[in-house]
């Protein structure tokens, strides 16, 4: 995705504000028309609005609860059959802030529907479109939680470890059919997620907290730069390679015929 002009159709799922909201601009601004999907219209169709008249770009609205199946279905069927479209931001997704013992699990279940499910349908359409076009770019919305679960709660951050591990193995699954992954977890960034999670923001070490737009700005900056992950707040890239090298390191001991020593009798 560069600066020049008739880009196709991003598809950006949780436009209505925040994170998606702010993807939309940017794209906007780099000359993609878009599909903004959400449950709240009136929302949609003014950003969508503001975006047409600020770039000239052609903006749809499709509104959706990705938690329900028929309206996933739907989007999931624009993704896979529409050759306009040549990006997906996958990226609506709520958090609980509760602990697993004493939090009702239908609102887990809820979570997991739209941060896993959704994004799991969602990446496999556009992947399916891509892959028969050679072409095309898919952002999935993870969370720097995937790599900290003793930060937040094992659901949540289950979810975004979800989202990391799906993206980590569908970029090799089209890496040479013309198809871009990205993953990029977000630090703390200011948005309506916290309030919607029932946590006060002024509470939060505000050191810790990321503007949306320099958060959006840094992720599409990654993007431009080839990078698979991308973790907006991390100083050193080489904290991320040493981790990752750590883990491969592990690779060829992980599945053995017989058990390590220090668990034989
Ligand atoms: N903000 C952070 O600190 C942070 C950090 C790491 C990762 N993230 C991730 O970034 C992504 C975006 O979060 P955000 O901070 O921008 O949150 P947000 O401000 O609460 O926005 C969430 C978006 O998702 C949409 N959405 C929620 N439920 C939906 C549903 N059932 N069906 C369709 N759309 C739905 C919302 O729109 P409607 O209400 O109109 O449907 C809204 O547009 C999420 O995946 C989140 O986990 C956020």
């Amino acid at each position: 995705m560069s600066e020049q002009k008739h880009q196709g159709v991003a598809l950006i799922t949780g436009a209505s504000t925040g994170i998606g909201a702010t993807y939309a601009k940017r794209l906007a601004g780099r000359g993609h028309d878009l599909l903004l999907v959400a449950r709240d219209q009136a929302r949609l169709e003014a950003l969508a609005a503001e975006l047409r008249e600020q770039y000239g770009v052609k903006v749809e609205v499709l509104k959706a609860d990705l938690t329900d199946r028929a309206d996933l279905n739907r989007v999931a069927q624009r993704l896979r059959s529409d050759t306009s479209i040549s990006a997906l931001v996958n990226n609506a997704g709520v958090a609980i802030n509760g602990a697993l013992l004493d939090t009702d699990l239908d609102r887990f279940d809820a979570m997991i529907q739209l941060n896993v499910v959704a994004v799991t349908h969602l990446a496999a359409a556009a992947a399916a479109n891509f892959v028969a076009q050679g072409r095309g770019t898919i952002i999935n919305i993870a969370s720097v939680l995937a790599l900290a679960p003793e930060l937040f709660n094992g659901t949540y951050s289950g979810t975004k470890a979800f989202v990391l591990n799906l993206s980590q193995s569908l970029a090799q699954e089209v890496k040479d059919q013309g198809v871009r992954v990205q993953v990029v977890l977000p630090g703390a960034t200011r948005t309506e997620i916290w309030e919607r999670s029932g946590t006060d923001l002024d509470t939060f070490p505000q050191e810790m907290l990321m503007e949306v737009g320099e958060m959006v700005d840094a992720a599409l900056a990654g993007l431009d730069q080839g990078e698979l992950v991308t973790i907006p707040s991390l100083p050193e890239k080489a904290d991320w390679d040493n981790f990752t090298a750590a883990r491969f390191h592990m690779a060829p001991n992980l599945s053995r015929s017989s058990a390590a020593a220090r668990y034989k009798a």
